[in-house]
Order: structure tokens, then C-alpha cells, then sequence
């Protein structure tokens, strides 16, 4: 997979920034360095193409995912950044996701197949229209979620669906709604005030 780096203090969290449809490992950089300036930060690009556009899995159409292609990408970036972490010498850190749109889409599925792994995410307008049969216990997790009143990608009832399935699951979130599926400077301040109080 294609990553970037940027080395932070020792101690430091780490940041794992998962970029929107058509973005690339180094989207999300400016954004990172917003939320925690002396995190590090880990940036990386989803493989599948989609017209070009970079993603992080496959969709059948808009808004309808390809949930065995989910599946498998989810577990690959697993394993990706879990070497990564090992060779990097940053196990001992905190880990911390940051998606946007479809990479805060793919940081729902790591949240959900590993909870002891991944307990921190700021997800930034996120959609996972998908139904969760099984039971999960997100009791340790903490998110920052955004979404927006008139979002063009999300519809609402799909940014409630969201809301619903991690308080289904008792995760601790704390959601700020805006207008529309852009990413603003003001989420970005609330999530980093939020940030900088769960860590
Ligand atoms: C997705 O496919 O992950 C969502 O519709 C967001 C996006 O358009 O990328």
C-alpha cells in the first residue's frame, strides 16, 4: 500500500489518516497536523480505483457497498498497519483513526472487527449502510463523529443509522452535526478539543 510518514514526538500518539473517495495518503496530513501537531502521523492510500479515484473498497453504486470487498480491504489494512506500527517501532503508542467520507466508512469496519485494537476515531461524515447483525462491545471506544444536515453523499437518515449502530454497540460519542459532506476548520477544532481531552 502507498503510506506516508511523518515522525512525531516519542510518546506521541499516532495518528492514521484515511483520506475520502479520490484522495491519497498525504489528503489528510494538514488535517492530522490540526488535530495533534506532535502526533504522528501515518497516511495512506486505498487501492481500489473506482474511475480513477482512489477508495479504500469497492462500491456497487452510490451508497451500496460491496461487502465482501469490505470485508477483505478491512482486514488487509489491518494487517497493514499493524506491520507498519511493528516496524516503525510504534507499538507502545496510542492509535488513533481519522477518516473522512470513505476512509471514515473503511475506520467503522477496523472499530468494529477490532475493538481492542483500534478504541479512538475521528470520523468525519461517515455512511455505513450496511445492516450489523451481529452483536459487538465498543464499551472502550471512543469516537468523534460529524455529519452534516444537508449533505449531499449522506442522507440524514444514513448519518442517524451511523449514530444509532455505535450506540447500539455502547461506544462514547461525542457528535457534532454540520451543513453539508465538506470538511470544515470548525470540526476540525472540535475534534481536536475532543482529542485533546480523551488522550
Ligand atoms: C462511500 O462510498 O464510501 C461513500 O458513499 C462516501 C463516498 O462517496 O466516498
Amino acid at each position: 500500500m502507498n503510506y506516508t510518514i511523518k515522525y512525531g514526538g516519542k510518546e506521541q500518539p499516532v495518528l492514521i489518516l484515511l483520506h475520502g473517495t479520490g484522495g491519497n495518503e498525504s489528503s489528510l496530513l494538514d488535517v492530522g497536523k490540526d488535530l495533534m501537531s506532535d502526533a504522528t502521523l501515518i497516511g495512506i492510500r486505498g487501492e481500489v480505483l473506482e474511475q480513477g479515484q482512489s477508495r479504500f473498497f469497492s462500491r456497487v453504486s452510490d451508497g451500496v457497498y460491496d461487502e465482501v470487498d469490505l470485508e477483505m480491504r478491512a482486514n488487509d489494512l489491518h494487517r497493514f498497519i499493524s506491520e507498519l506500527l511493528q516496524k516503525s517501532q510504534l507499538t507502545n503508542q496510542e492509535i488513533v483513526l481519522v477518516g473522512y467520507s470513505n476512509g471514515a466508512n473503511i475506520a467503522i469496519k477496523l472499530l468494529l472487527n477490532y475493538p481492542d485494537k483500534y478504541q479512538r476515531a475521528v470520523l468525519f461524515h461517515p455512511m455505513y449502510p450496511i445492516d450489523v447483525l451481529e452483536d459487538h462491545d465498543l464499551s472502550q471506544t471512543e469516537l468523534f463523529v460529524t455529519l452534516g444536515t444537508q449533505d449531499s453523499i449522506v442522507p440524514i437518515e444514513e448519518s442517524q443509522r451511523v449514530l444509532t449502530l455505535f450506540r447500539r454497540f455502547h461506544a462514547n460519542i461525542l457528535s457534532e452535526w454540520t451543513l453539508t459532506h465538506q470538511l470544515t476548520y470548525l470540526e476540525v477544532e472540535k475534534a481536536k478539543k475532543w482529542l485533546h481531552r480523551i488522550i
